[in-house]
């Protein structure tokens, strides 16, 4: 009988791989993509000013801001004016941001993707790593990664709160103050926010496991099993979601905050 030598694979040296596909690009261009969206959001974040357009009678707020906790006397806040003890550099975004960007931040195909792009770990799928040992997410810090399921809650009373301010963007003061209905060019882009972070959001791998999770025979529950068909079909193109989310929720802001500086004039359409 002869006998036959099979060679195990060996550890490869960081970025070893024997892959002849660019696998570099796609990393980089998440490293590009992500980190712009990270400093732009952070910096419409802490600037605390030009957040919210309210010229020609229309009622615009970026959804950075967005349920609006503290603002000036003519901004339409939750608690009203934005209070003296409170320090200057502490702007509204802060009291509220923590929700959805810890929503993205722990997202399955975020975590996959920034892994690679931020952490090299690993550079990509069959490509050499620093690490030696494979831990996973299931010891800490990664461990804590799981606390998304309940960001996903927060994130779904987001959309209810985006939505709202997709609706107040379709009413405009008249000359004599009265609020009439019309869409203006910022009332698009708001709804459109709402729309790319709904198909994201109902997408999410949590909210899938959510409504059909947990059951030996789905088939037999009707209402989840709709359900958990259309969280799959928006799941399937999660990552497209993901990114088309991304730009326009900061696109919005700079819609919004153009605006309210007065470098763009918004177009009325009706
Ligand atoms: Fe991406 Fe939940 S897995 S939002």
């Amino acid at each position: 009988m002869t006998q036959t030598n099979v060679s195990l694979p060996q550890p490869r040296r960081l970025g070893q791989t024997s892959r002849r596909d660019v696998w570099w690009l796609q990393p980089l261009v998440v490293f590009l993509g992500l980190g712009a969206f990270v400093i732009y959001s952070t910096w419409a974040a802490v600037i605390g000013v030009n957040y919210f357009y309210g010229g020609d009678g229309a009622h615009y707020l970026s959804p950075f801001y967005s349920p609006l906790v503290f603002g000036t006397a003519h901004e339409p806040a939750l608690f009203g004016p934005r209070p003296e003890w409170l320090p200057i550099w502490i702007s509204p975004a802060l009291f509220i941001l923590w929700a959805p960007g810890g929503f993205r931040f722990t997202c399955y195909y975020y975590r996959g993707a920034y892994y690679k792009a931020f952490w090299n770990d690993p550079s990509n799928c069959a490509v050499g790593e620093l690490r030696s040992c494979y831990r996973g997410e299931a010891s800490l810090p990664l461990i804590l990664q799981n606390i998304h399921r309940y960001f996903l809650y927060l994130a779904l009373i987001f959309i209810g709160i985006l939505a709202w301010d997709a609706w107040k963007a379709m009413w405009f003061l008249d000359e004599s103050g009265h609020e009439v209905w019309g869409i203006g060019l910022g009332t698009l882009v708001l709804t459109a926010n709402v729309v790319f972070l709904g198909g994201y959001t109902l997408g999410c791998h949590s909210l899938r496991h959510l409504v059909g999770g947990r059951l030996d025979i789905l088939s037999r529950h009707k209402t989840r099993k709709k359900a958990y068909e259309c969280v799959s079909c928006l799941n399937k193109k999660h990552m497209l979601w993901a990114w088309m989310s991304l730009f326009w929720v900061g696109f919005t802001d700079f819609y919004v905050r153009m605006c309210a500086m007065g470098n763009w004039t918004d177009w009325r359409i009706i």
